[in-house]
């Protein structure tokens, strides 16, 4: 990926978090429509919540991270550092942006590296796509001493981009001689399309650790690519996909894979949300993005200390000491994700 277009993607995910097209989305609602239902008598102790979690690579200190987005260009080196910054001050796990560039020139390498530079000891996830070979993925985990690897599927996003790739086929097999080989946890996470029920299944076969919903709902980088060029539009794709509730609803009887969420996450109830819905963790992109580029290292730091605060009093209230705990929590669904659960024969 060129370096420009790695600035341009920083530029129009963080325009879409500013003018709201986000939020107002009509799937952004998705997390809406899922309801906890109040029990007066369920609360516990504040200091008897405990937030890490068992997830890919270890334990996590807390059940968010800051999910791939950067590197690869001088400023979004200095995008890698603040959000890396971040992670290590508020005690998150932090993935790193698509590792492409590197493979192809390692002199890009410490656009990458300041992720693990900056945050010694904390979890960081490394980032490849799929055409990647196993040698490949070692390299990119050796640059960061990652815990674990992700592996993007982003054929939609492919697709919308003129220069983008239109050959997929070779996917399922890149990604299972790549789970077998990498030796840390494998996570596949798709780009804000959402993961299916086949392809999680699919991906649980293939050996892989997690599987990253990513879902609809947040930055959507099919409007972030027509906006990159003028009269690329291409209608069919303003809906694509599922939104993160829907996916973790789908996902919902699959065992034998962790589950992971991310995709238009805002809140830290939207986090208890995903976590309620059986994801094991919780990952956020554009909105930590815009919190760094709009006010900085600082109020990036206050503002996950903050969600992971108010995480723990929601839970507080619900009665979840843990964060699996809050799969046992009553929801309510309505709007298009109980819509979504019938046309699905979800219970
Ligand atoms: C991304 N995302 C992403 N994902 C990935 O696996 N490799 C990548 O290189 C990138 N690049 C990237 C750049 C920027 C600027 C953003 C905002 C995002 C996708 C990201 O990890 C996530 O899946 C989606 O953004 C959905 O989450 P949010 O943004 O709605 O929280």
């Amino acid at each position: 990926m060129s370096p420009n277009r790695k600035d341009d993607h920083v530029r129009h995910a963080v325009d879409q978090q500013r003018d709201g097209t986000t939020p107002q989305e009509a799937t952004a609602g998705d997390f809406d429509a899922v309801s906890f239902v109040h029990h007066a008598l369920a609360g516990i102790d504040a200091d008897t919540v405990d937030l890490a979690v068992k997830a890919p690579g270890g334990t996590w200190p807390a059940p968010l991270y800051i999910n791939a987005m950067t590197g690869g260009s001088a400023n979004t080196g200095k995008v890698n550092r603040g959000l890396a910054i971040a992670a290590a001050e508020a005690g998150i796990p932090i993935a790193s942006g698509s590792m492409s560039a590197y493979l192809r020139d390692p002199g890009l390498a410490d656009t990458y590296r300041v992720l693990r530079s900056h945050n010694p000891d904390g979890v960081v996830i490394a980032n490849i796509n799929a055409n990647a070979d196993p040698g490949q993925a070692r390299r990119a985990i050796d640059l960061l001493e990652a815990d674990a690897l992700q592996i993007h599927l982003n054929a939609t996003q492919e697709i919308v981009m003129p220069e983008g790739d239109r050959a997929f086929h070779a996917w399922p097999a890149h990604v299972e001689r790549i789970a077998a080989e990498a030796g840390v946890p494998v996570i596949v996470k798709e780009v804000g399309f959402g993961l299916s029920r086949k392809t999680i299944r699919r991906l649980r076969d293939a050996g892989v650790t997690a599987a990253d919903v990513s879902g609809r709902g947040g930055t959507n980088f099919a409007r972030i690519e027509n906006k990159r060029r003028p009269g690329g539009d291409f209608a069919f794709i303003a809906d694509w996909g599922q939104s993160t509730p829907c996916c973790l609803l789908d996902a919902a009887d699959i065992t034998g894979i962790d589950i992971l969420a991310s995709g238009g996450v805002r809140s830290p109830l939207d986090v208890a949300r995903a976590l309620a819905l059986g994801a094991t963790a919780v990952g956020v992109a554009g909105h930590f993005l815009g919190v760094l580029v709009d006010q900085g290292e600082k109020a990036l730091i206050e503002e996950i200390s903050d969600w992971l605060h108010q995480l723990r009093l929601i839970m507080t209230i619900l009665g979840a000491a843990t964060p699996p705990e809050l799969a046992d929590c009553d929801l309510l669904l309505s709007g298009e994700v109980a819509g979504y659960c019938q046309a699905r024969g979800i219970d």
